[in-house]
């Protein structure tokens, strides 16, 4: 008998329309029991979404999680944060590193109250033309705040992924990334990406972890062709990295008559438009105070 459409198909199929798959049955049930409480969870504002995501890009969720509470106080909405200075919400963003992303944040905030009405866009689409809003990004906060069918590809979801569907393409490669992407659209059960989003994203940091993975105790062990082939340790494959660079810096403390001179670096790049004592970084022959002066 053909179903109607507002018939449940699965145990989770609460939303309209939605489709689930025993792959995303068994992971919502294990998420139902497991997911992380987070202050941006069931938040009724995409603002909070967007707040989040920003700020774990490149951050542990730990570490967000105070810098989210303290910004939400003080920018509680898009205007409140178009309306603060630029050294304000730098300020407040202190000590999260990355500055280019608080600038980003204020400046995507000013474009939506002038020309936005204040509002977020809800599509991939419009997200993704803001400051700071790239493809993952944008696929986050357009299932998690406003429930559309599309994939967000962090690094958790990418490992999670390239085990389940044994990816043996070099992960970040061109063609590696564009096989992720297309499984991780695949997968989503429609009406329900947000959740599964971040239902991935909860596994992959409580169990499918980078090293010693605990399979045994995995929701969908079962649908996992790298957990058959006894191989989850060597996926998702990762190239060599390049090594961090090593850089010797110098700094003076300049001051007369109770005033100590600062310097602002250039906005772009590294702690970009941040305040410092001046000095400089040493080239190769350089002593240090050749370096200073
Ligand atoms: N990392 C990035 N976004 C996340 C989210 N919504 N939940 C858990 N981890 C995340």
């Amino acid at each position: 008998t053909p179903r109607k459409s507002s018939q449940s198909v699965g145990v989770f199929n609460s939303s309209p329309g939605g489709m689930t798959s025993p792959l995303a049955d068994a992971l919502f049930s294990w998420y139902e029991r497991h997911a992380r409480v987070l202050p941006w969870r069931g938040h009724a504002d995409p603002y909070a979404v967007w707040v989040s995501e920003i700020m774990l890009q490149q951050t542990r969720v730990e570490t967000v999680i105070p810098y989210f509470l303290r910004w939400m106080e003080r920018f509680p909405s898009i205007r409140a944060l178009a309306e603060a200075s630029e050294q304000e919400v730098l300020g407040v963003w202190e000590g999260l590193g990355y500055y280019s992303r608080a600038r980003n944040l204020h400046r995507a905030a000013r474009l939506l109250v002038s020309q936005n009405e204040g509002q977020l866009p809800r599509t991939h689409a419009g997200l993704e033309r803001l400051p700071g809003i790239g493809r993952y990004t944008a696929g986050a906060i357009a299932s998690i705040a406003f429930g559309q069918d599309e994939a967000a590809l962090d690094a958790n979801i990418r490992r999670v992924l390239a085990r389940v569907f044994d990816v043996d393409l070099p992960a970040r490669s061109p063609r590696g990334e564009a096989r992720l992407w297309e499984l991780a659209r695949e997968v989503l059960p429609p009406g329900r990406a947000g959740d599964f989003n971040q239902a991935l994203m909860d596994l992959g940091s409580a169990i499918c972890t980078p090293h010693n993975p605990a399979c045994l105790l995995c929701p969908i062990n079962a649908f996992c062709r790298a957990y058959a082939l006894g191989i989850q340790e060597q996926r998702p494959v990762l190239e060599a990295k390049a090594p961090t660079p090593h850089i010797t810096v110098t700094a003076a403390i300049i001051h007369r008559d109770g005033l100590v001179l600062l310097a602002r670096r250039p906005a772009n790049g590294l702690l970009g438009g941040l305040w410092e004592f001046p000095g400089g970084k040493q080239e190769p022959g350089e002593s240090l105070p050749q370096a200073l002066a």
